[in-house]
C-alpha cells in the first residue's frame, strides 16, 4: 500500500543488517511511500553483504560508519547530502549492542569496559548522529528523527541487562536534543518503544523465546510486528506528525499500560 507519504523527502536510514531487522522494513516502507534515502551500517556488518540486495531493491545507496565515531558520521552526513541533493528530512536509529548481553554477563557482574561500549553504541551513537546533523545544518526544517527502544527503559527485565540503561539514556537523549533541535531548526526528534520482535538483536536476550510469547498474551492487540513498527516510523517520518517531538512512543498493541490479563491470570490458577 503506498500512498506516497514521503514523495521527494530524502533520510538516512542506520540499522538494516538482514531481511528481519525493523530498518530493513522501514527502508522497504519508505521507499514504497516514495522515500530517497542512504542506508548505512558499521562496517563490520557490511560484510555479511545482505544489505546490497536491499540497496538494490530500494535504488540506495550505502555509506558504511560506525556510528559510535565521529568520523564515519561527518563523512555519512556530508556524503548523504550529495548524494541526495540537498538536506535531509528524516533519520532512523535503528542501533542496539551490549557486549554484557552478548558474552553472557549477570548484570550485577557487568564489565565495565562492555558497559562502555554498550553506552556508547547503544545510546550515545544517538547523540552523535544529532551533533553532526546540527552541526552541517544538514536537516530541512520539520525533519524528523526517530530512534526505536524498549521498555526496558522504564520497567525491570532482567535479562535486558545493561541495555535497559542505555535505553533510558537513548530516550532521555532524543528529548534533550529534541528541545535544541525543535528551538533552533523545527527538527523532531522521538523515540518509538517497540514490541519484542523476533530480529539478530532482539534474540540475543536470554529467553528471549519465552518472553515474547508473555508479551504477546500481555498486549490486548498481540506484540506489534516489524513492518508494522515500519508503518509507524514512515508515518513519524510524515509531514502528518509535524507537532510531534520529545516524545517515547509506545508501539506495543497496548503492553505498557495493562497489568494484567484474563490469559494470563488463568495459567496462575492451579499454582
Ligand atoms: N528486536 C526487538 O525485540 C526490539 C524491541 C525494541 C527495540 N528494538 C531496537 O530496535 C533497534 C534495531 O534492532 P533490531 O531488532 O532490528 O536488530 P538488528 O540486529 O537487525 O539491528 C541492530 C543493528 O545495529 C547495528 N549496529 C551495531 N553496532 C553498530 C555500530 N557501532 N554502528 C552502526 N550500527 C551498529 C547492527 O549492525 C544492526 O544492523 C535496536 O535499537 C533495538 O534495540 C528491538
Amino acid at each position: 500500500m503506498s500512498n506516497q507519504l514521503l514523495k521527494g523527502k530524502k533520510g538516512i536510514i542506520f540499522g538494516a543488517l538482514n531481511d528481519q531487522s525493523i530498518a530493513w522494513k522501514v527502508a522497504e516502507r519508505a521507499h514504497e511511500e516514495g522515500a530517497e534515502f542512504v542506508l548505512t551500517n558499521a562496517p563490520i556488518a557490511m560484510r555479511m553483504g545482505e544489505i546490497n540486495g536491499l540497496a538494490e531493491k530500494t535504488g540506495s545507496q550505502i555509506i558504511p560508519a560506525d556510528a559510535t565515531n565521529t568520523e564515519d558520521l561527518e563523512n555519512l552526513v556530508t556524503q548523504s547530502m550529495e548524494i541526495l541533493g540537498g538536506k535531509i528530512d528524516f533519520v532512523l536509529h535503528s542501533i542496539g549492542m551490549s557486549p554484557n548481553v552478548r558474552k553472557g554477563k549477570h548484570y550485577t557482574e557487568n564489565n565495565y569496559q562492555y558497559y562502555q561500549q554498550t553506552m556508547d553504541v547503544s545510546a550515545m551513537s544517538l547523540h552523535k548522529t544529532l551533533a553532526t546533523l546540527y552541526k552541517h545544518d544538514a536537516m530541512n526544517e520539520w525533519g524528523s528523527v526517530v530512534a526505536l527502544t524498549y521498555i526496558a527503559a522504564q520497567r525491570i527485565f532482567p535479562d535486558y541487562n545493561d541495555m535497559a540503561d542505555a535505553k533510558s539514556l537513548l530516550e532521555s537523549i532524543a528529548r534533550s536534543f529534541g528541545y535544541h533541535y525543535g528551538i533552533a531548526k523545527k527538527v523532531r526528534v522521538n523515540t518509538i518503544s517497540q514490541s519484542p520482535t523476533v530480529t539478530t538483536a532482539g534474540q540475543g536476550i536470554k529467553g528471549f523465546n519465552e518472553f515474547i510469547n508473555f508479551s504477546e498474551q500481555m498486549s490486548p492487540l498481540g506484540n506489534a510486528p516489524a513492518i508494522a513498527c515500519a508503518d509507524y516510523c514512515v508515518s513519524m517520518f510524515s509531514d502528518l506528525t509535524r507537532y510531534v517531538t520529545m516524545q517515547n512512543l509506545f508501539h506495543d498493541g497496548g503492553f505498557s499500560n495493562t497489568g494484567v490479563t484474563q490469559q494470563v491470570i488463568e495459567r496462575f490458577g492451579n499454582i
